[in-house]
């Protein structure tokens, strides 16, 4: 394979993951390292991109033209072309990330079939201004993020986290073709029964059909943030100022969920996955 030789003379420092789904085969991408912990740093495998792949829906991916928002390594814009879909437009901010899903692309053999577009820090939307798309996919930045920390470009996400999914929802609708689906992994502040944060914002925007899986293995919220401290990414004062926050809002529980989306009547249905995905915090 072209990819291992390339990666065993050219990416030492680099991580080399796996990852296979039922439409998509199994396939490999380069990322950073976990110990490379710049802003800058090429987002690592996790759970998250495997339930996102699982998710796929193999009517609406066949031939589609899909937009990505947030293409990091570029292994979802690669999944989706192994499963099915027909080029991808990918938006990406980060000029590392930029690089690596160069490589990626390459090195899976799909040069030609995803175009990387620079993206807008302030209107994430802009780049794609007035075009519309058939599957439109994201694992957007989605970490809460205590005020004044300085955090990964990927993850990134104002107090709940849900910054750049409203970003998102705001103008899903507008951007998807007729039949057009959108699909968006992310995680969800709740309580302790659901990720109520997340349905209130679809139910807010979305105006057509939504159904939100939840994964159901959930972490504390306060223990998910106290890793902040842990990792010198954040003062005990800002954690314990955004655990004051989550108290005062009813947020006890954090959740993994994929949103989808499609025109229609205005529904909102909230299932647990039947797959639970363990220890999802953690790289693969
Ligand atoms: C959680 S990572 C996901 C990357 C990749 N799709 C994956 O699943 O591994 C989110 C990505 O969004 C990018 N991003 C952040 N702000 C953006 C923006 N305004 N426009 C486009 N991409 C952005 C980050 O640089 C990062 O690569």
């Amino acid at each position: 394979m072209i990819i291992d030789k390339l990666i065993s003379s050219n990416f030492r420092n680099q991580r080399i993951s796996a990852i296979s789904s039922k439409l998509t085969g199994e396939y490999t991408v380069a990322t950073d390292l976990v110990s490379y912990s710049h802003p800058d740093q090429v987002f690592p495998l996790h759970p998250e991109q495997q339930f996102f792949l699982d998710e796929i829906i193999e009517s609406k991916i066949a031939e589609a033209r899909v937009l990505e928002i947030g293409l990091g390594s570029g292994v979802l814009s690669i999944g989706a072309l192994r499963a099915g879909a027909v080029y991808v437009t990918a938006l990406e901010i980060n000029p590392r990330a930029k690089n690596y899903a160069g490589f990626n692309i390459l090195a899976n053999g799909l040069e030609g079939k995803i175009e990387i577009r620079d993206g807008d820090v302030s209107d994430i939307w802009k780049p794609v201004n007035g075009d519309r798309f058939d599957y439109i996919i994201s694992n957007p930045p989605f970490e809460p993020t205590p005020q004044g920390m300085t955090h990964y470009l990927h993850s990134a996400a104002g107090i709940w986290g849900l910054d750049f999914v409203e970003a998102i929802l705001k103008e899903l609708d507008d951007h998807l073709t007729a039949a057009g689906h959108g699909q968006i992994v992310t995680f969800a502040p709740g309580n302790a029964q659901e990720p109520f944060m997340l349905v209130d914002m679809a139910q807010k925007y979305l105006k057509g059909e939504t159904k939100i899986k939840v994964n159901p293995i959930s972490i504390k919220f306060g223990e998910f943030v106290d890793r902040f401290v842990e990792n010198e990414q954040a003062t005990v004062e800002q954690v314990e100022e955004i655990k004051k926050m989550a108290q005062d809002n009813d947020v006890s529980h954090l959740y993994l969920c994929v949103l989808h989306y499609s025109k229609g009547e205005q529904t909102l249905t909230v299932t647990d996955t039947t797959l639970a995905y363990e220890a999802w915090l953690n790289p693969l």
